[in-house]
């Protein structure tokens, strides 16, 4: 232990700190450690060497990885299992300690969650970036990508074969998080969303047993993931039906947001009509931006054609709003796509989501509470120290039909026979914690008063998505009573002791969800 210590004294004076194997081995050879029950556990199974300290700067960076600042929480080690044997031992080593004192696990995949959930203060964070491989099988047509990567690095790496699958649209995003979710990508007007296209999970259960979860082997918990979220196991691999790497038609627009009627006309019919142009895809948003020199709302309209067609109809009224700087329609790949979208982070995040119906009344009234919105943001800060975005997407009944015709997913059975729209609202500040909390109680009233419109016009929907769901919301919950049922009897098969419920608190979790 002396050694070690004036090993790492040493380390800290020149300026250089010493491998997180040198301090583990050193560790493990003395009855010390590093005095915290679950990272001594995790260096007695083995991982000292995928061991992080907050002694080392390599901690710090991994800290500073996380998109939002929302998320940079500091645990009491983080462990970087290299493969699933490694999760599987980890899963246990930390199981087996005993619980006492105040500390949980959280899991990290791409880090891009803002609800702090991939992340923890009193605890130990399992970090999956290693868990990074996209191969691929031409004889089963099926990819295999851990959940430690980021979007657009699956995109450049299964683009050697050829091949894509659906996943996220900014490239920084993570696989691990995302898929459990759903996922909405570029690609849903055919293929639905993205989990409706996981063929296979590969899951590290409590007991630190891995199985496999697909259609014909633990059926229950394949459907259960798909939508279901973090309540089971770990997924270590998440084995996705291919797509041939076509290039996108794509064009990304910014129009007055004295426009917006139209657009919002021409976004309604677009979902209403969403048979009649299943490769197109369309997000609408409403930005505030004032470091940009433009002290206004604009709005912006992402517009893609999977098959890379440039005269598809479906965009026939939109294109007739005049672009505020030229845009037209370019092809890009995929890859480039997602890497060429990047949403800054490093910043507080608040956001809340809504599922409304696919309603004009309900949209304009959307509209309308972005700009009280960027008012009351206003009475508080100067126009530079924040951004706003508000984003709109097509949920047509019709992606109920798509996953069903693959098995069924947790999510889309709200969608049934009712068109709707995905209601995302955020807003992003620099300033502190105090600020966050400030916007986000805006945002909670704004979606309350906002499901009370829907509800009033008779246009409301169930849905709440997770993957932009805040932690005061109840994604699990909006997937109705059968849902719900359904995924507490899987967590309780695959996990009876329901230690993923109590040991790892964050996030979504089933049993607090009242059946
Ligand atoms: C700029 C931006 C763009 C986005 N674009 C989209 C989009 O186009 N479509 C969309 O659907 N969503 C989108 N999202 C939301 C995004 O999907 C979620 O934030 C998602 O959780 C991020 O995935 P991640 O792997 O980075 O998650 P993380 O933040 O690492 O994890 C999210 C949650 O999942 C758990 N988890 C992660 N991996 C595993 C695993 N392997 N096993 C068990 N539990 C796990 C974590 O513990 C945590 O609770 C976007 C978010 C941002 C900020
Ligand atoms: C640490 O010690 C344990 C026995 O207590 C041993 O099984 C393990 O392999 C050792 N780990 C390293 C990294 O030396
Ligand atoms: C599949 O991949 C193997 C190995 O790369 C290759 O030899 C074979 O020709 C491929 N088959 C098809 C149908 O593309
Ligand atoms: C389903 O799981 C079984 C059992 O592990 C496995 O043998 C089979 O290959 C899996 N199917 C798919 C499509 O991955
Ligand atoms: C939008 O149009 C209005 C009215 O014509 C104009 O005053 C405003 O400057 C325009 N905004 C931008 C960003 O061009
Ligand atoms: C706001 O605009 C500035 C200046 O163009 C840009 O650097 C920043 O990324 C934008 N922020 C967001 C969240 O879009
Ligand atoms: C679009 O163009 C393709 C060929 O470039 C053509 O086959 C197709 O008919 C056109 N579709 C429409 C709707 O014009
Ligand atoms: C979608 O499914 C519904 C039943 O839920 C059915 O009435 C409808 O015809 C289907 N639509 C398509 C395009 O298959
Ligand atoms: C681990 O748990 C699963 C699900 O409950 C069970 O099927 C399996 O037999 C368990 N494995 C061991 C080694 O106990």
């Amino acid at each position: 232990m002396k050694l070690q210590t004036m090993n790492l004294r040493l380390a800290l004076a020149s300026g250089l700190l010493i491998a997180s194997h040198t301090l583990a081995m050193s560790l493990n050879s003395t009855a010390e450690l590093t005095g915290v029950p679950p990272c001594d556990a995790l260096i007695k199974a083995g991982l000292g060497k995928s061991l992080l300290l907050p002694t080392e700067a390599s901690y710090d960076a991994r800290i500073k990885s996380y998109w939002s600042l929302n998320s940079r929480q500091h645990p009491f080690c983080i462990v970087q299992p290299r493969n699933r044997r490694e999760v599987s031992k980890a899963m246990t080593a930390l199981l087996e300690t005993e619980a006492a004192g105040d500390w949980h696990i959280a899991i990290r995949a791409g880090g891009h969650n803002t609800g702090g959930a991939n992340n923890i203060d009193n605890g130990v964070t399992i970090d999956l970036v290693h868990l990074n491989q996209a191969t691929y099988d031409n004889k089963t047509n099926l990819a295999s990508i851990g959940p430690g990567l980021k979007w657009m690095d699956v995109y450049s790496k299964l683009a050697k074969h050829d091949i894509l699958v659906p996943g996220g649209r900014d490239g920084d995003v993570g696989v691990g998080g995302f898929l459990l979710g759903g996922g909405s990508t570029f690609y849903m007007g055919t293929q639905g969303f993205a989990c409706d296209d996981v063929k296979n999970y590969e899951v590290v259960l409590t007991n630190g047993t891995i199985i496999n979860a697909n259609a014909t082997k633990n059926r229950d918990l394949w459907l259960a993931l798909k939508g279901g979220g973090s309540n089971f196991g770990i997924v270590t691999r998440y084995d996705m039906e291919a797509l041939p790497n076509t290039e996108l038609a794509y064009r990304l627009r910014t129009m007055n947001v004295t426009e917006i009627s139209r657009i919002s006309n021409a976004l309604v019919e677009f979902t209403e009509n969403y048979e009649k142009h299943q490769e197109d895809a369309l997000v609408v948003y409403l930005i505030h931006n004032a470091t940009t020199g433009v002290d206004q709302t604009l709005v912006g309209s992402i517009q893609v054609n999977t098959g890379g067609k440039t005269n598809d109809t479906g965009f026939a009224k939109l294109d007739k709003i005049p672009d505020l700087t030229p845009s037209k329609y370019e092809h890009v790949s995929m890859a480039d796509s997602a890497a060429n979208s990047l949403a800054k982070g490093g910043t507080w995040m608040a956001e809340s989501t809504l599922t409304i119906g696919n309603d004009k009344r309900v949209l304009k009234k959307a509209v309308e509470m972005h700009e009280e919105f960027v008012q009351d943001l206003k009475k508080r800060f100067h126009a530079t120290q924040f951004v706003t975005e508000f984003f709109f997407q097509p949920m047509p009944s019709m992606f109920n039909n798509i996953s069903n015709r693959k098995g069924g997913n947790m999510i889309a059975s709200d969608l049934k026979g009712k068109n709707a729209l995905l209601w995302t609202a955020g807003a992003t500040v620099n300033t502190d914690q105090q600020d966050r909390a400030f916007i986000q109680s805006l945002l909670n009233m704004m979606n309350v008063k906002l499901k009370k419109y829907s509800e009033a016009c008779g246009a409301s929907n169930d849905l709440v998505y997770m993957n932009y769901a805040a932690p005061n919301q109840d994604p699990l919950g909006s997937y109705g009573s059968k849902n719900v049922k359904f995924l507490k009897d899987v967590a309780d098969r695959y996990d009876p002791k329901g230690l993923f419920q109590f040991r790892f608190p964050g996030g979504f979790k089933i049993s607090r969800v009242e059946a």
